[in-house]
């Protein structure tokens, strides 16, 4: 069987496959708020190897497996051979005979696009040093539940506050995709690099977004529709002390509720968590009314179910992975009413 594809980076997608795996995982939601877990991943089992510590995705993937029939194993440094006494390369090839789709979180890129490159099953990126699309995609379907009423997505508009994160860099791909118009509030020295905005410039000249990256804050908040900042020690390998990062960052690019006021009224904050409360925003926004971090880490979860059901491979189809979960969930939908 040939696998479809990865899902390494947005990018790699248009804006009407993305929009398709919004709709995909914002269907099946509605099936599990109603009591139903459509069965579209049966005995289907997932391998996830993390080079370093997670939360939402490690358990938003495993609950996602659990919830629609399937099974997940947690690979983690340690307990499997890759890295210490087997290359990347041979691990991707063994666990693509154990299991029938994987998921990594890399220290580095690299690392994952050899693992894809050897892998004869989909892999799906839980983060890298380059970029977050899991995160992206449940930002996604969050901005989408989230949005002004009556407002269309492309007419929204995204302030990224602080450091050029993974999470930066991925929220600048998904905007411009869609066509979201993009800010990157913060100091210079850490705005997004040429090779983003190189990514930037191509997808906007598809979808007509716009982006722009400023230290002028009154430009940047100027009818916001979302606020979204990130922390601000920097990556495993170049973390700032804590007295680095409020020297770079403090006070100016904090989120505090003065900063909102600077936003359109109906501002929401966002954060793709862990947070460093009273450092890239303030105890008072984050827990606010303001704030849809918790709707964003649920998100999570809704991501997953999508991903792994669009890219789970399906034996002797001629259909795309996309035809054949539609029609499965469509069928699920009909026969339970909903
Ligand atoms: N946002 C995010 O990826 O969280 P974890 O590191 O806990 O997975």
């Amino acid at each position: 069987m040939q696998k479809v594809k990865d899902f390494i980076d947005t990018n790699d997608f248009s804006k009407e496959e993305i929009l398709n795996l919004i709709e995909l995982g914002l269907s099946i939601k509605k099936c599990v708020k109603a009591g139903y877990y459509p069965q579209l991943l049966k005995n289907k089992v997932l391998g996830m190897i993390f080079q370093q510590s997670s939360t939402r995705t490690r358990v938003a993937f495993e609950t996602a497996m659990a919830q629609l029939g399937g099974h997940a194993q947690y690979l983690a440094p340690g307990q499997i051979q890759m890295g210490a006494h087997e290359s990347l390369a041979d691990t991707a090839k063994v666990l693509s005979r154990l299991v029938d789709i994987l998921m990594t979180r890399a220290e580095k890129h690299s690392s994952i696009e050899i693992l894809a490159k050897n892998a004869s099953i989909p892999l799906i990126n839980g983060m890298s040093d380059y970029n977050h699309p899991t995160q992206e995609l449940g930002d996604g379907i969050t901005m989408f539940e989230h949005k002004p009423e009556g407002k269309k997505i492309e007419d929204c508009k995204l302030v990224f506050v602080g450091d050029a994160t993974q999470v930066c860099a991925s929220t600048l791909f998904f905007c411009t995709k869609i066509g979201i118009e993009f800010v990157q509030f913060g100091p210079k020295s850490h705005h997004l690099k040429e090779h983003h905005i190189a990514i930037a410039k191509k997808n906007c000249a598809i979808s007509g977004g716009k982006f722009s990256l400023t230290e002028n804050m009154e430009e940047a908040l100027k009818n916001a529709d979302f606020i979204y900042t990130d922390v601000w020690y920097g990556l495993y390998e170049t973390e700032l002390s804590y007295e680095e990062r409020m020297k770079v960052f403090f006070p100016k690019y904090q989120v505090s509720m003065d900063m909102l006021k600077k936003a359109s009224p109906n501002v929401k904050f966002m954060h793709c968590l862990p947070a460093s409360r009273g450092e890239e925003v303030t105890d008072e926004v984050i827990d606010s009314s303001k704030s849809i971090v918790i709707d964003e880490a649920e998100n999570r979860l809704t991501a997953m179910r999508s991903l792994l059901v669009y890219f789970m491979p399906k034996s002797n189809s001629n259909k795309t992975e996309q035809e054949e979960a539609k029609i499965e969930l469509e069928k699920f939908m009909k026969e339970k009413n909903i």
